[in-house]
């Protein structure tokens, strides 16, 4: 017997993570809905309330967000606006709804002190703007509605938008040389491999209730600070020119935004709960670069 047709709210459809979840391979029976800003307004309590009215969905990923680091610092309204504000309004209107939100959250809420990876339960203490914004998000979800899953991730790259990957490549074009700063360490982790995480936990809520639920890390296996992850990126290219990439310190490459010196994450806790385990970030960043070359976006 065919299964019942379910609804699924995607915000955020457009970002790096929105197209990928769109692009993902759900089974046939979800419908997948991915209302733009001028057809939802996801700061609007009011026209939430009405959307949920019209369609009964059984699950939202909130993948929207205000991802510039550098300029939240100078437009905190409207990073809070959307990363603290929509994220507490999504958990009011799906606690009402009696169905599941997975939110996303991002490694900048921690201070960079740790010598090792973070797990979920160490201390956190945004350096910026963009941190602390995300971080009330992360607790008004957690706090808003008890069928919740909150994942962190980092360093996202992708074909789509304005990521560390697609900017080297065009800075690399255009210098024979370019300055990359190699005293930050994270985890590069595809939009690609978070949304095949975000449809994974969605799909255990969909069949498997109670499925696990609270803070969980992702990121793809293996860690880089930005130097390398930028000599990666121009090896992945196969291309025989490539520029110099020559390692600076952070505080020879200054910015509006302090970001922590290691935002490393272990992906132990979802491992555990969820069973999935992550491929090395450089196995990504291959698809993506094939992607980019062969112009599919
Ligand atoms: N990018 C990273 O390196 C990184 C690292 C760690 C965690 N994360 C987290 O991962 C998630 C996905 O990031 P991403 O890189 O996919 O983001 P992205 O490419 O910057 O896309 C952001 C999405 O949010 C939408 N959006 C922004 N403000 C909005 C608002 N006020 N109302 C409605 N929609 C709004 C954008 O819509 P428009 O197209 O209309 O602008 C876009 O669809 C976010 O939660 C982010 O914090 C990202």
């Amino acid at each position: 017997m065919a299964q019942l047709e379910a609804h699924v709210l995607i915000t955020g459809g457009t970002g790096q993570v929105g197209i990928e979840l769109l692009r993902a391979d759900w089974p046939a029976h979800l419908r997948l809905h991915a209302p733009g800003r001028s057809q939802l307004g996801l700061n609007d309590a009011q026209a939430l309330e009405r959307y949920f009215a019209a369609t009964p969905f059984a699950a939202v990923i909130n993948s929207a967000a205000h991802t510039a680091v550098d300029k939240a610092e100078d437009e905190a309204a409207d990073a809070f606006a959307a990363n603290a504000m929509i994220p507490a309004l999504l958990a009011d209107a799906t606690r009402v709804a009696g169905i599941p939100l997975i939110h996303i959250s991002t490694d900048y809420v921690s201070d960079g002190s740790k010598g090792e990876a973070y797990v979920e339960t160490d201390p956190v203490a945004p350096l910026g703007v963009y941190g602390a914004s995300k971080l009330a998000g992360e607790i008004a979800v957690l706090a808003g509605n008890p069928q919740s899953v909150v994942l962190r991730t980092a360093w996202v790259f992708s074909a789509h938008r304005t990521n560390f990957v697609k900017t080297m490549l065009r800075i690399g074009a255009q210098n024979s040389s370019l300055k990359v700063v190699n005293d930050q360490f994270g985890c590069p982790t595809s939009a690609a491999d978070i949304a095949s995480v975000l449809k994974a936990i969605t799909m255990r809520f969909l069949e498997d209730t109670p499925a696990p639920t609270g803070l969980y890390h992702f990121v793809n296996a293996g860690d880089a600070n930005w130097h390398q992850f930028a000599q990666a990126i121009f090896e992945a290219t196969g291309d025989i020119s490539t520029p110099d990439v020559i390692g600076i310190s952070t505080a020879e490459y200054p910015t509006r935004a302090t970001r922590p010196r290691n935002s490393r994450l272990s992906s132990a806790k979802l491992t555990d709960s969820f069973g999935i385990t992550p491929r090395h970030w450089s196995e990504a960043l291959l698809e993506v670069i094939a992607e980019l070359k062969q112009g599919k976006i």
